[in-house]
């Protein structure tokens, strides 16, 4: 059998992945996907606050093989209401053959825009192909956006706005809608880092997603993958395409050694799953955990299960850090530096340190806070904690699974 997505007809690409399911091939992949079943959503946070859940999925007959510290790739569809919105904006039926972004097989309009394409990304080329067939004031707005010198006006326009965006501004401007197709980006997975560990659910992966949403220009924007699973998936049946994502993100082999691992928000569930791994595992190692939500009453992402873990001593500390709920916001490098006597002594007994969760601004500033431990607490120069952190990293024991 051919190892390619078939998403051309979704009725042939899920018969062909259950097809492949009877015949228990083992070797379901990015490209070949496998069906997994949601089996379970539970809303980890409070109502009306940030909507977070715990998904669970089922992989049974995947043969995945996999461990606390990888990540599963899905691959989502579009809304179907955004489709109908951009059907409308471009006064077409959905009824018209398009090119298949892979095969370039033809295929139905609505089903590719549904399937295949990005609707978010308005990537350059799709605006210069509305200003090449735009003419008198939309003609002129689109050359003032697509100014070479000026990226700025590009990068204006296009912040926080969509494709149906740019088909309903330009109402009068009508593009052939096989090159309409060939300038979007195709729909990619998205990755989902594991919160469970194999050890304890050989059949399930349990999967902790934030539920994205922003308004932006006087529409609700949904996040397409994390409002996919927590919302439009049906309970039960063997619907999401899912692949094994490996990852360099383990927990020490040596099970005497002490971990540290700070994750707020969605950064938690990996730590799930170690924390698992390590308890199925007998580990006498320490571990202690740094977490981290906007308000303790909606925010205390499974909170039950980490006082058991305290209780029955698989957890050995829990740092919180709940930013909102005072006037000055505390977030998890704060709580670390102030232990960071105990930090720097976990790392001289050859703790292995892991950060999980945003990378542009959280992990950015634990690893400042590292650094200012390494120094105050250790006694290093700027140079030699640099030196310091990289020789961690260089043996595994400083790891980053952020994005
Ligand atoms: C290794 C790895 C592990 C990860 N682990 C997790 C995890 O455990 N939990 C987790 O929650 N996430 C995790 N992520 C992030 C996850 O992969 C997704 O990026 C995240 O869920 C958002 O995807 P989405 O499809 O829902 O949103 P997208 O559709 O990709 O949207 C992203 C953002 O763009 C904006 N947007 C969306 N639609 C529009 C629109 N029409 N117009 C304008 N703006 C728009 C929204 O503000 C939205 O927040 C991980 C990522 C990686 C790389
Ligand atoms: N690139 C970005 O601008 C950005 C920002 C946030 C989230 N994200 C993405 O959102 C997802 C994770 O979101 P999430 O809702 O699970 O968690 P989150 O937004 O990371 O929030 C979890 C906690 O971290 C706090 N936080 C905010 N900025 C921080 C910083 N600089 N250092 C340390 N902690 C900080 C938050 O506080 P407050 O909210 O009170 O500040 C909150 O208490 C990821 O996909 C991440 O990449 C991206």
């Amino acid at each position: 059998m051919k190892a390619c997505i078939k998403l051309a007809n979704g009725k042939g690409f899920e018969a062909e992945s259950r097809s492949m399911q009877l015949m228990s091939v083992p070797r379901y992949s990015k490209d070949y996907p496998f069906l997994a079943t949601v089996l379970e959503r539970r809303c980890l946070t409070g109502v009306g606050k940030k909507d977070i859940q715990h998904i669970v999925l089922g992989i049974k007959g995947s043969e995945f093989a996999y461990e606390a510290g990888d990540s599963v790739g899905i691959y989502p569809t579009n809304h179907i209401e955004d489709v109908e919105l951009l059907l409308t904006a471009l006064q077409a039926t959905g009824e018209e053959m398009v090119p298949h972004p892979k095969t370039s097989k033809m295929m139905a309009l609505k089903e590719a825009l549904f399937k295949h394409f990005s609707l978010i990304h308005v990537p350059r080329g799709l605006l210069t192909l509305f200003k090449d067939h735009a003419s008198g004031a939309e003609r002129e707005r689109l050359e003032a956006i697509l100014i070479p010198e000026a990226e700025v006006a590009y990068k204006g326009y296009t912040h926080g706005r969509d494709v149906i965006d740019v088909a309903q501004d330009f109402p009068q401007t009508r593009v052939p809608l096989d090159l309409f197709v060939k300038e979007l980006r195709r729909l990619l997975p998205r990755l989902y880092s594991i919160a469970s560990s194999p050890k304890c659910y050989p059949e399930e992966v349990h999967l902790t997603i934030g539920v994205t949403q922003a308004h932006h220009h006087g529409r609700l924007r949904l996040g397409v993958a994390s409002n996919y699973l927590a919302q439009r998936v049906p309970l039960g049946e063997p619907f999401v395409p899912s692949f094994l994502a490996k990852s360099h993100f383990r927990i020490p082999s040596d099970d005497e050694v002490d971990v540290i691992m700070v994750g707020p928000g969605t950064g938690i569930a990996p730590f799930r799953a170690f924390i698992q791994e390590r308890s199925a595992r007998k580990a006498n190692g320490r571990n202690w955990l740094f977490f981290g939500e906007q308000h303790r009453a909606s925010g205390f992402l499974y909170q039950a299960e980490w006082e058991a873990a305290l209780k029955d001593g698989t957890l050995h500390r829990l740092d919180l850090a709940f930013s909102r709920d005072q006037e000055a916001k505390v977030y998890v490098q704060d709580r670390l530096l102030e232990a960071a006597e105990e930090v720097w002594a976990w790392l001289q007994g050859g703790a292995h340190f892991y950060v999980c969760g945003d990378a542009d601004h959280m992990a950015l500033g634990v690893d400042q806070v590292l650094h200012r431990i390494a120094q105050t607490v250790g006694g290093l120069s700027e140079m030699e904690a640099g030196v310091y952190f990289k020789e961690l990293k260089k043996n595994k024991r400083y790891q980053r699974d952020v994005y």
